[in-house]
């Protein structure tokens, strides 16, 4: 059995939107911030009895297990049989990017336990055609996954801007409902492509945000990262709103947070939104201010964790 745990990443300049979907390359730049504490727990074992996909702790869907074993093919297409267990430690497909840790933990106990084992890079643009998001798993703290050139995506994958240890800062993640998204980010980006009126203009800021961001987290400057955070995260969701038709991740209570966080920075405390594809919101703030943005949500959700920047993927 080969071990390895990854954490999931919050993006903080938005990837929505694909130029080629059999690839996973993205239409835009985007950049995240992966997180303490949350993780996918990934045991492979390369050479078992039958092909099987266990998903904490049940048989995995035929669906989700195709998706796995398709992943495992682009490892070596002449595989033998191989044996997945995987545990989240948080409620997967509710925003919180479980796919992410998913394919990063999966990308690099596969390759190990194949004897294939990749570089970073190549690892991440292997994690990319599982699942987008994963390409920015593999290291800690802010990691931007570029566009890259080629047509066949080795040059799209993760680097890191900084490592976790670079910034004290705090993601409040308001769990506004744990259970599965209505439609799935792969579906809901080709229907923002197809149809909204938005998209084009999507596409062409993504790069100058990302850019933004960089500079931010580069010269720890909280409001500004907390803006083009915000910027990026309602420009995304105008694409969704436009799409026909429309697609409405937010609940009631998504709402509300948003408003209290408005409020809490009216109070003084510096704290921003983001969402993606779910109803939850995580609220970005200097540590320190967590555990009074925490309190101020707490009454609108079910339930609020405090996470930090965490590690990359790592084998156990
Ligand atoms: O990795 P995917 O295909 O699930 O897409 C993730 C899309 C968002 O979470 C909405 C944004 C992002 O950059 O993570």
């Amino acid at each position: 059995m080969t071990t390895a745990i990854a954490h999931p990443n919050i993006a903080l300049v938005k990837y929505w939107g694909k130029r080629d979907a059999a690839l996973n390359l993205p239409a835009v730049p985007s950049l995240s911030l992966t997180l303490s504490r949350y993780h996918t727990r990934t045991e492979v074992l390369w050479g078992a009895t039958a092909d099987q996909v266990w998903l904490d702790g049940r048989a995995a869907t035929p669906r989700e297990a195709g998706k796995v074993f398709a992943f495992l093919d682009l490892i070596d297409p002449s595989r033998p049989p191989v044996e997945v267990r995987s545990v989240n430690s948080f409620p997967t497909a509710a925003g919180l990017a479980s796919s992410a840790s998913a394919f990063a933990a999966l990308a690099l106990a596969a390759t190990e336990a194949a004897g294939r084992p990749l570089p970073l890079e190549a690892l991440s643009a292997l994690a990319r055609r599982g699942s987008g998001s994963a390409a920015r798993s593999l290291w800690g703290g802010f990691v931007a996954w570029e566009l890259g050139e080629r047509a066949d995506g080795a040059d799209s994958h993760g680097v890191q801007v900084a490592d976790e240890r670079w910034w004290d800062l705090a993601l409040v993640v308001a769990v506004v409902s744990s259970g599965p998204k209505a439609v799935g980010s792969s579906e809901g980006m080709a229907r923002s492509r197809a149809t909204s009126p938005y998209y084009p203009l999507w596409v062409e800021g993504g790069p100058a945000d990302v850019e933004r961001a960089r500079a931010a987290v580069l010269a720890r400057d909280l409001p500004a990262l907390g803006e083009v955070m915000e910027s990026s995260t309602f420009k995304m969701h105008a694409t969704m709103h436009t799409a026909v038709p429309p697609l409405l991740y937010q609940a009631p209570a998504t709402t509300a947070v948003l408003h209290e966080v408005q409020a809490l920075r009216a109070r003084g405390i510096g704290a921003w939104s983001t969402m993606d594809a779910g109803p939850n919101v995580k609220v970005l703030c200097a540590s320190e201010d967590a555990e009074r943005v925490a309190e101020a949500l707490r009454p609108l959700v079910e339930r609020v964790d405090t996470l930090a920047p965490g590690p990359g993927a790592h084998l156990l």
